[in-house]
């Protein structure tokens, strides 16, 4: 296969020794890497060259053909509004998280979600956010379950509604500079059954991930995850990534996608469950968590017999998502985003949100067995390591800390998000929330709210000047 990335390689060691003085002073050493000079391709032949809001929901260029009509098949499924009505193109709800895949992934991105804009669920708006409960010990509430449903069919209460109240802190860069951090503290209002006391409950708030990249991931070298892993530890910086494993189908998995590495897969049968209430083969149960005696198939009178979607449906939603395109890297050239680049080498940022990675040969196979070579043999840049890191509990007296563990993830670990295609968030999805919660409303503010692990890395951008602060924002935009 061809190659498409051509890169120039500078050792950060020499770059840094040469061009930033203030390594030795706080005893951080200076990492063996490569600074990639101007790579654009972020995903070898899946690379897109879009920068309109379509940049992350059009197809890779090699699909054509009977993939390209899956494709368009799996691309309306994911759009497509749910009805409450049984069997194909229905099964939403009873109750529900979202209307369709593509009601919380607009444009495959990220929805605008309902923290900021509503305070929470809204009174009647639609959040776009999955709120996981569980009690204080670790246990899951029989009439809610995993996941709050904060939407509900007509004729039916939704489980409950989230409620979001702020608290602002302001704070000074060394260089006099402010910025100002906002800690959300969560209540859940409206419970459809018996009130859980707060002092019962852990509630996660998760806004939803970009779709960039979601074939790589699944087509990722998992050796070389797991190498990673027995390397990312670089104790100068407090950095140690662990990988995240769960039982999937009786099989132990190494974790890749969502926010803490809790899924193997791209988990579609899963949405389309927990997500929506559209039941499936490998869900076939309705949602409602006891809110609804279910007898014989039957719910309020009216018959619950079929399955929503088919598996070979859900295969399709698969291959689409897998099918994306990456969008290029831009303005790979302007000097201040290369100034940017360094200064993000500089301050470990690459320790984690790591540049290169491979996909296996064979590529990736979709949930129901078809295969897709294309994805194989790539050099890809997702700007992560598909790792867990402790990111602290110490910002604001809470840090990014959400008390839920998922597999070997721990309250406090978050998989590295993958920063490709983070640039063009603000086109594809009108907004610039980032964060598993979107608590951060800018780039800046997502980086100062890394604590643990990342504390070191934050403190070395927090002292730098404030030029190249905004070079490294200037550079997040370019990815
Ligand atoms: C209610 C909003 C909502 C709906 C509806 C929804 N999602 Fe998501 N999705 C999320 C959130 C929130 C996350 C992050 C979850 C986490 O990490 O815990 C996510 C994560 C994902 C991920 C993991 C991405 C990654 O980068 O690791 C995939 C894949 C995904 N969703 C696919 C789907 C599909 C397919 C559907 C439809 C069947 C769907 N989602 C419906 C909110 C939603
Ligand atoms: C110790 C590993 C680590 C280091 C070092 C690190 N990050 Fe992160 N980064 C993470 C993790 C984990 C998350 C996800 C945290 C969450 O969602 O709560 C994240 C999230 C982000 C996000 C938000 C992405 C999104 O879409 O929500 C940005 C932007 C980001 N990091 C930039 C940086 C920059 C810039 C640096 C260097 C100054 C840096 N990170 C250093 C691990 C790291």
């Amino acid at each position: 296969m061809k190659k498409l990335s051509v890169f120039l390689s500078i050792p950060i060691g020499v770059l840094l020794s040469s061009l930033l003085g203030s390594c030795d002073s706080d005893g951080l050493d200076a990492i063996d890497i490569e600074v990639p000079a101007g790579y654009e391709l972020s995903a070898g032949t899946s690379t897109v060259f879009l920068t309109s809001s379509v940049a992350y929901d059009s197809e890779a260029p090699w699909v054509s053909g009977d993939y390209l009509t899956r494709f368009v098949r799996g691309d309306r499924l994911y759009d497509d509004v749910r009805t409450s009505t049984n069997g194909d193109g229905g099964g939403l709800g009873p109750v529900y998280a979202g209307y369709s895949c593509g009601s919380c992934h607009r444009n495959a991105g990220r929805t605008r979600p309902g923290v900021w804009n509503d305070n929470g669920s809204g009174p009647y708006g639609f959040s776009a956010m999955l709120v996981y409960i569980t009690r204080r010990n670790g246990a899951f509430f029989r009439q809610y379950g995993r996941v709050l449903h904060d939407q509900s069919i007509y004729g039916v209460t939704a489980e409950g509604k989230l409620k979001v109240d702020w608290e602002y802190q302001t704070f000074s860069f060394p260089d006099g500079d402010s910025y100002e951090l906002a800690l959300p503290h969560y209540t859940i209002t409206d419970w459809y059954a018996d009130e859980i006391a707060p002092e019962d409950l852990f509630c996660s708030v998760r806004v939803p991930l970009r779709h960039v990249g979601m074939g790589q991931i699944m087509a990722l070298d998992q050796t070389e995850i797991e190498k990673l892993a027995a390397k990312s530890n670089y104790p100068e910086w407090g950095i140690s990534g662990r990988c995240n494993y769960i039982t999937e189908r009786g099989k132990l998995c190494l974790g890749l996608s969502g926010n803490k590495a809790q899924h193997a897969d791209l988990t579609v049968e899963l949405g389309f469950s927990s997500d929506m209430g559209v039941t499936n083969s490998r869900y076939p149960e309705e949602i409602c968590e006891g809110q609804f005696q279910m007898t014989e198939g039957s719910m309020m009178g009216l018959t619950y017999d079929k399955l929503d979607i088919s598996t070979e449906d859900m295969e399709n939603v698969d291959l689409y998502m897998q099918s994306l395109g990456v969008p290029a890297r831009r303005n790979v050239n302007d000097p201040e985003v290369k100034e940017g680049e360094k200064a993000f080498y500089e301050a470990g940022c690459h320790l984690c949100h790591v540049t290169t990675l491979h996909t296996r040969p064979r590529g990736s196979t979709l949930l129901a067995g078809t295969q897709l070579p294309w994805l194989g043999n790539q050099t890809i840049h997702p700007y992560s390591d598909f790792l867990l890191h402790d990111m602290g509990s110490e910002i604001m007296g809470a840090g990014l800390n959400d008390n839920y563990p998922s597999g070997l993830a721990r309250g406090n670990e978050w998989r590295t998000t993958p920063l490709w295609g983070v640039g063009l968030q603000e086109k594809v999805n009108g907004h610039t929330c980032f964060l598993h919660d979107g608590r951060a409303r800018n780039f800046i503010e997502a980086i100062m709210w890394h604590g643990g692990e990342g504390w070191a890395s934050r403190q070395k951008f927090a002292s730098m000047p404030r030029e190249k602060r905004d070079a490294v924002v200037k550079f997040l935009q370019s990815l």
